[in-house]
Formats: C-alpha cells, sequence, structure tokens
C-alpha cells in the first residue's frame, strides 16, 4: 500500500496539508513530535491517517518508518520553525531542521518508487539581500542558525536530485497565516499572536501585542489554503523537478499597515508594546512568484480576506 508522508503533520501547516490530502483521497502517514504540532489538528478518526509521535532527528525513528511505510510522496514540514529560537538553540535546531533532513533523504534514497520529495525551506535564506523582490536566483545571505539550516537542507534536497535522481522539489515559504497556528509561545507567527490577542481584548480582557522595532518592517503574508495549492501543484509538476520555488503573494505590507487591517477585521482596538528589533530580523521581504506563476499558481486570498477568514474560524 502506497502512503504520503507529511513529517510535521500535527502543526499548522503540515495539518492542513493533510487534511487536503485526505480530501483527495490518499492514506496519509504523518511523522510529528508534538513540540509544536497538536493532536487536536489532525482527523485522529480517519482511518486514512497514521500518527506516529517521533522525532525526525532520530536515526532509528526515521529508519523504523520506511521500514514500515512505502511512500508515494513526501512532504517534509517539521522542523523548528521560529528564526527565534534557532537563536536561542542553534543545537537543538540543527538537529531537527538539517539532520532529519538527511535522515529523510537517505531513507527516501532507498525507496525506489518515489514519486516526489518535498522540502519546506524558507524566505529567511534571502536575510537582508538587497533585491526586493526576492527571485529565486536572488543573493542567499542567512542570518540565523535558522536560516543556515533551511539553506543547507535545501541544497542537499536538490543535490539529491541531480547526484542520485531522487525526485526532489524545495519551497521558500513566505509568511504563512491562517487557523490552526500555535499561538502559545513568544516565537510563533506574528499573526497568530496578534490573533490571540485580539480575541483576548474583544473579551475584555486587557492582553497587550509586543511590537518588536518600528513596525515599518515589511512581510507577503500569505494565507495557508494558497500555500497548501501551491505545495500539491509542485508536488505534481514535472517542470519543477530539481528546483526551488518562492511562495509568497507577490505583495508586501508593513507590520503596522497588517496590524491596522486586522483591527479594522476584528472591531478591536490593540493595546500595543514597543521593544527594541529582535537580532536576526528582516527588515524588507517579499517574493517574485513569477516561477511559480508559470507552473500554474495564482494565489486566490487578499490579506483583508484572509484574515477574515482567520478570523471567522477563531471566534
Ligand atoms: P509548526 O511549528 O506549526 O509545524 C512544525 C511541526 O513540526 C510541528 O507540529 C512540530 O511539532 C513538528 N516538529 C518540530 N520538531 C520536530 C522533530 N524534531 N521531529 C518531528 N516533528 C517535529 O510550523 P509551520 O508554520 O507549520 O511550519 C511548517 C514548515 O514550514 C517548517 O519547516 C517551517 O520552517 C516552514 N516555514 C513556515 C513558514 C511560516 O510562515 N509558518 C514560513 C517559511 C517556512
Ligand atoms: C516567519 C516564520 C518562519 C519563516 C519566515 C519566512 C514563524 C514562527 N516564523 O519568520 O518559519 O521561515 O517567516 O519569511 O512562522 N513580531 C512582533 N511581535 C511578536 C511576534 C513577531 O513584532 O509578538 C515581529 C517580528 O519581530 C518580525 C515579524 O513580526 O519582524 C514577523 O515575525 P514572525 O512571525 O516570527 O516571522 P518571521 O521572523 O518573518
Amino acid at each position: 500500500m502506497k502512503y504520503t508522508l507529511v513529517t510535521g503533520g500535527a502543526g499548522f501547516i503540515g495539518s492542513h496539508l493533510v487534511k487536503r490530502l485526505l480530501e483527495d483521497g490518499e492514506k496519509v502517514v504523518i511523522l510529528d513530535n508534538l513540540s509544536m504540532g497538536k493532536l487536536s489538528n489532525i482527523p485522529l478518526e480517519n482511518k486514512n491517517v497514521i500518527f506516529v509521535n517521533g522525532d525526525v532527528s532520530d536515526r532509528k525513528t526515521v529508519n523504523e518508518l520506511f521500514g514500515k511505510y512505502n511512500f508515494d510522496k513526501i512532504f517534509h514540514l517539521a522542523a523548528v520553525a521560529s528564526v527565534a529560537a534557532s537563536i536561542k538553540d542553534p543545537e537543538k535546531t540543527h538537529q531537527t531542521n538539517f539532520n532529519g533532513t538527511i535522515y529523510l533523504l537517505e531513507e527516501a534514497k532507498k525507496q525506489k518508487d518515489l514519486r516526489r520529495f518535498v522540502f519546506a525551506s524558507s524566505a529567511a535564506v534571502y536575510g537582508n539581500s538587497l533585491e526586493l523582490p526576492k527571485k529565486e536566483n536572488s543573493e542567499i545571505s542567512p542570518l540565523t542558525p535558522y536560516a543556515i539550516d533551511k539553506y543547507a537542507s535545501e541544497r542537499y534536497v536538490l543535490t539529491y536530485n541531480s547526484l542520485y535522481k531522487l525526485p526532489t522539489s524545495a519551497v521558500r515559504f513566505f509568511n504563512v497565516y491562517g487557523s490552526g497556528q500555535n499561538p502559545n509561545s513568544p516565537y510563533s507567527g506574528v499573526i497568530s499572536i496578534l490573533t490571540d490577542r485580539l480575541k483576548a481584548n474583544k473579551m475584555g480582557n486587557y492582553n497587550p501585542f509586543i511590537l518588536y522595532g518600528d513596525g515599518k518592517q515589511t512581510r507577503d503574508f500569505i494565507f495557508v489554503d494558497d500555500v497548501i495549492s501551491a505545495l500539491l501543484l509542485v508536488s505534481e509538476s514535472n517542470e519543477s523537478l530539481g528546483r526551488v520555488f518562492n511562495v509568497g503573494t507577490g505583495k508586501q505590507i508593513s507590520l503596522n499597515e497588517m496590524i491596522s487591517i486586522y483591527e479594522e477585521i476584528s472591531g478591536v482596538n490593540l493595546p500595543i508594546i514597543n521593544h527594541k528589533f529582535r537580532d536576526g530580523d528582516i527588515r524588507e521581504s517579499y517574493a517574485d512568484i513569477s516561477l511559480l506563476n508559470n507552473i500554474g499558481f495564482k494565489p486566490k486570498y487578499k490579506l483583508n480576506e484572509g484574515l477574515l477568514n482567520y478570523w471567522n474560524d477563531e471566534i
């Protein structure tokens, strides 16, 4: 029997992917150590889901997984997903974000009939390189352990295609948002933290948002449903073999502007406390998505539409 493996499938993006794969009738194996992911994110009652509580940076776990299941596709999303967390603990980040990738690649290499291995890389690899929007061939300038490991992993993933003919592709996600993103860590994605604070204040509980820096830093925020469509497209396209693609909307917005839009949607005037910029924080970031457009991708959600969807899911 053939399965699709989703590492990090109990996490934010992974769980959305799992749901879409199940809707498409696939059988899915999830490998996740629940460090950030949650069991409640996964439809465990669905007979086509197998959940493995395990660590991708544990060689034995990965060996056993491939010993037990035969994979048609692999989506490798498990990672320490926070830039700030990687600065706090580079060693743990490296074990998961880099070692975990190599272990999966080595096992995937032994499996002769794999159709695709897709790796979740990040826009963080561009750092503060000057070119905007960021193109896939823009200067790479990783500023943090997170970004270094993402870039190194991405190169390994693509080199396994050129050296060993493993059918691999990589995607560089820009800033993804939507329901299911865990807001409970200071290192969680900014829109999940904002949603949490807006909800608290809506209910009359004073709960301020900490803004790092002047709020003029920009990001390309993409709604998770669009990201899943991009992932599936890349996993099916012949043109994407051995290549890396930006996944964003192609639009940038400052944190200040994004917060204003979200305040309007939620009807909450958010209390904000200002802190200094975070170390390793990127100032300006948005994607050139021509390559992804060329294989048929067009984002469906504008920021205000995605935020409205997210807000309605949460309240
Ligand atoms: P997330 O933290 O919600 O999901 C990551 C999942 O991996 C979690 O469920 C976590 O429990 C699991 N995990 C962590 N370490 C593990 C380990 N050692 N073994 C097994 N499982 C482990 O984050 P996300 O936002 O869903 O990110 C998914 C992927 O996309 C990550 O690789 C992240 O780096 C990448 N990415 C995310 C964004 C974004 O904006 N969210 C942007 C660029 C890239
Ligand atoms: C995010 C992703 C990372 C991904 C990268 C790609 C998360 C946790 N991080 O990193 O996986 O590789 O996009 O571009 O999903 N901020 C605040 N207050 C807060 C939290 C954040 O002001 O409480 C600011 C940050 O300093 C930063 C911006 O919001 O300037 C975005 O932060 P964050 O959501 O952590 O994302 P990135 O660091 O861009």
